[in-house]
């Protein structure tokens, strides 16, 4: 049996027609900028998310780039990044002039509370990442945010779905940002990201921000760049939506076995909470001294595995920070992401959960 970390290929025919008859609809519509698909898609995660504002862009890494600059943050300024996430997070604070200073996360990879220890007299906000899909404690992050007067962006690249206490991810910082890249558990049939905000000004300088500065066509304001939603992406993840739920439903399924399967392995550190509301179970990463020889062992048995990731940002040479960063550095030493999603049937997790433990 072969058995892949993630096959997007593996669709089922239904929705793969449904998607076939959308883009068919778009071609006869004839408009792939803008239009109905980027407004149906804004109002329905608006709805979904109860967020005021949820502001359609090209991708992640720009939705980032966008809050960052939105929020006049810039040249000079400090933001506070986990030094265990993915490269965007520190990528888009370097692409806006201003510096990522890195701490150090928790086991599980989110942000240690210790966080306002990396406060400076430049600092001016912390970007906190709900790794893995599971999202930081957002009430206590907030107040302490708040009582120095720092912004908060959200990097809810990884946590579509998920909520805590009821407020979803990215709707809680003054900017939440999200990605659509293919893998994501809301992911379109190429690049898209998202701004969500609360806030009316702060969301009409984004507005302005990813379409050249225009309120209206030939109308500059400021400048500004092409960070639009391709209208055909849009009109995907439209379909997309239709299976969110249901989807969810499946991943939860097999995380809640898996941790079944594999509790009484010692040597095994398993997802924290990947079942509660504030975990979107994106990815289910567990944690072993022996990761590469399980990994080895996984791919001889035809299972594919994948690491998230393999090195922290700040031993990466464009990102290069001295400090400890023990706990992030230990996560990207001993993590493991085992196939989780929609599409694994019963027989392959059960096979997954044969060899994982047949190894220990
Ligand atoms: C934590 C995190 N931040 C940012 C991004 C950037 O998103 P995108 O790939 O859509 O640019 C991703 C997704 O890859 C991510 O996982």
């Amino acid at each position: 049996m072969k058995i892949p970390f993630l096959d997007l290929g593996r669709m089922d025919e239904t929705l793969k027609s449904r998607l076939k008859s959308r883009f068919s609809e778009v071609m006869e519509a004839g408009v792939f900028s803008g239009g109905k698909e980027v407004q149906v898609l804004e109002e329905s995660v608006s709805s979904f998310l109860n967020s005021r504002h949820s502001i359609p862009c090209a991708n992640g890494t720009d939705a980032l780039e966008l809050a960052l600059r939105a929020l006049g943050i810039g040249p000079g300024d400090e933001v506070i990044v986990p030094a265990m996430t993915w490269v965007s997070t520190a990528e888009s604070v370097i692409l806006v002039g201003a510096k990522p200073v890195f701490v150090d996360t928790d086991e599980q990879g989110l942000i240690s509370v210790d966080w306002p220890n990396a406060i400076t007299p430049k600092t001016k906000a912390i970007l906190p990442v709900h790794l893995y899909g599971k999202m930081v404690d957002m009430k206590p992050l907030m107040e302490k945010a708040k009582s120095r007067q720092l912004f908060v962006i959200e990097d809810a690249a990884q946590a579509f779905g998920a909520f805590q206490n009821e407020k979803s991810a990215g709707t809680w910082g003054n900017v939440g940002c999200l990605s659509f890249y293919p893998t994501k558990n809301l992911g379109a049939l190429g690049e898209a990201g998202m701004c969500l905000s609360q806030n009316p000004e702060l969301a009409t300088k984004i507005r302005l921000l990813l379409n050249h500065g225009q309120p209206i066509r030939d109308e500059h304001e400021l400048v500004g760049r092409n960070s639009r939603m391709d209208t055909l992406q849009a009109a995907f993840l439209n379909v997309m939506l239709e299976d969110f739920e249901k989807n969810q439903e499946k991943r939860k399924a097999i995380a809640k076995r898996y941790l079944e399967a594999f509790s009484g392995i010692p040597e095994l550190t398993l997802p924290d909470g990947i079942l509660a509301e504030d975990h979107n179970a994106h990815l289910f990463v567990i944690q072993t001294e022996r990761r590469d020889k399980l990994k080895f062992y996984l791919a001889e048995k035809g299972i594919g595995t994948a690491i998230h990731y393999p090195m922290i940002l700040p031993d990466m040479k464009p990102f290069s920070q001295t400090g400890d960063f023990k706990d992030s550095r230990r996560l990207a030493h001993r993590g493991l992401s085992l196939p989780l999603n929609p599409f694994l049937t019963s027989a392959e997790t059960e096979e997954i959960i044969r060899e994982v433990r047949r190894f220990f």
